[in-house]
């Protein structure tokens, strides 16, 4: 009898793709922690995220409402819903991120990644993490809120206060923390809300509202939701993106003398290395997938990042080929649930590289030994030294 795998070990999180390899030869089993059962192929993977009604996200909210918290808004937040819910709200919320939304922010954005690539490179040593990938999504974000600017730091500590709810068993002090955040975070958003219903402007929440389809709670609810959905992932994609090219200083050549380039890094680095690693679905009924029950009521993660790998799928997966047609399916998610946020993150790394790239002759990790981030959700290094060759 095969031994259960563990997807949380340190090792694990630091290098998943041996894990996922075994994963992918077993096909579907139950894994630590948790005996979550563990989807790894890529059609299987397809399968759990394009089929709502026998894999459901309706529950997941759970684990955002420990017994410690009296409310939280993220627990109701889109990605949590099921069919016909979600599909109603989704459609309410989707205008906020049409193409004439972003349009609007574009000039911001290079502006921006334009500030912060000058900045950097006046370093020859830098924190890549603290210095680029973090302001930029954190200060988009802002932006795409329409929230004062001072307000980009304390959008990171809400992101990692929410992110850290599911996982953990606080201190009691660390508990009041997380108490003080989601408080602070529905005084803001609300003052928010109100001040558009009072004055709309030109940005997300004004578009929100307009209309009035949208009750207070569900766009308290999706705004919250919307907090580590947009931070945390993205600069996961830059961060990996930086460690990639680090490991790989020939395509950051090539990309350097043929900026046209940079989409295809963008999509093959979304697959080879993907910031969003996993999701997590439970199943309403006993259902079989590549020959192996999964009893109702299971937790199920599909392993986003495993299906990215698999061989089936991408010939020489766990090479990094810019050449690759189509490398990034999945990477945002499938079906229902698809990332809103796809064609904002891919323009905010677009934005990010294109200022930054043509920047830098050369760049190298200071130590090969990177502190990764410890979830099955989200993949990509806390801090990132590098050192720069301008
Ligand atoms: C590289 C960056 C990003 C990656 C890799 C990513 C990945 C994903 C994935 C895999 C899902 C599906 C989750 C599931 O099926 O359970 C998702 C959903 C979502 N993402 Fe993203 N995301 C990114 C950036 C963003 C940004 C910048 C925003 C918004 C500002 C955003 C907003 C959302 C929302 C609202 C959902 C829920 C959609 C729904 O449930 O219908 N994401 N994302």
């Amino acid at each position: 009898m095969d031994q259960p795998l563990h997807l949380m070990t340190p090792d694990v999180r630091a290098n998943p793709y041996p894990l996922y390899a075994e994963l992918r030869r077993r096909a579907v089993c139950q894994v630590e922690p948790g005996g979550m059962w563990a989807v790894s192929r890529y059609d299987d993977v397809v399968t759990v995220l394009k089929d709502a009604r026998r894999f459901s996200s309706a529950g997941l909210g759970r684990s955002f409402l420990p017994p410690w918290l009296e409310r939280n808004p993220t627990a109701d937040s889109l990605v949590m819903k099921d069919p016909p819910d979600h599909s109603r709200l989704r459609t309410l919320v989707s205008r906020a991120f049409s193409g004439a939304a972003l349009a609007r922010l574009e000039s911001r954005i290079r502006d921006l990644a334009e500030a912060l690539a000058a900045e950097l490179v006046r370093h020859q040593e830098v924190d890549f993490v603290a210095g680029f990938a973090l302001p930029l999504p954190a200060r988009v974000l802002n932006f795409f809120f329409g929230l004062e600017p001072d307000m980009a730091p304390r959008l990171k500590r809400w992101a990692d206060d929410l992110v850290s709810i599911p996982a953990s068993q606080p201190s009691p002090q660390r508990m009041e923390e997380i108490r003080q955040s989601l408080a602070e975070m529905e005084r803001c958003f609300t003052a928010l809300i109100e001040s558009r219903r009072a004055h709309p402007g030109e940005e997300l929440v004004s578009d929100l509202i307009r209309g009035e389809a949208l009750s207070h709670e569900e766009l308290l609810s999706f705004l919250f939701g919307l907090v580590p959905a947009g931070v945390e992932t993205t600069v996961y994609l830059l961060a990996n993106t930086m460690v990639v090219l680090a490991r790989h200083p020939r395509e950051l050549e090539r990309v350097r003398e043929q900026p046209a380039l940079i989409p295809r890094l963008i999509d093959e680095v979304l697959r080879y290395e993907s910031p969003a690693q996993s999701s997590l679905r439970l199943t309403t009924e006993d259902v079989v997938l590549s020959g192996v029950t999964i009893p109702r009521g299971s937790v199920v993660v599909a392993l986003i990042g495993a299906a990215l790998r698999d061989e089936g799928r991408f010939p020489q997966a766990d090479r990094f080929l810019l050449e690759r047609e189509n490398p990034s399916q999945l990477s945002f998610g499938h079906g229902p649930h698809f990332c809103l946020g796809a064609m904002l993150a891919r323009l905010e790394a677009r934005f990010g590289l294109e200022a930054l790239l043509p920047r830098l002759r050369g760049v190298s990790l200071v130590r090969q030994e990177l502190p990764w981030s410890q979830s099955i959700i989200a993949r990509g290094p806390l801090s990132l030294p590098l050192r720069l060759e301008t």
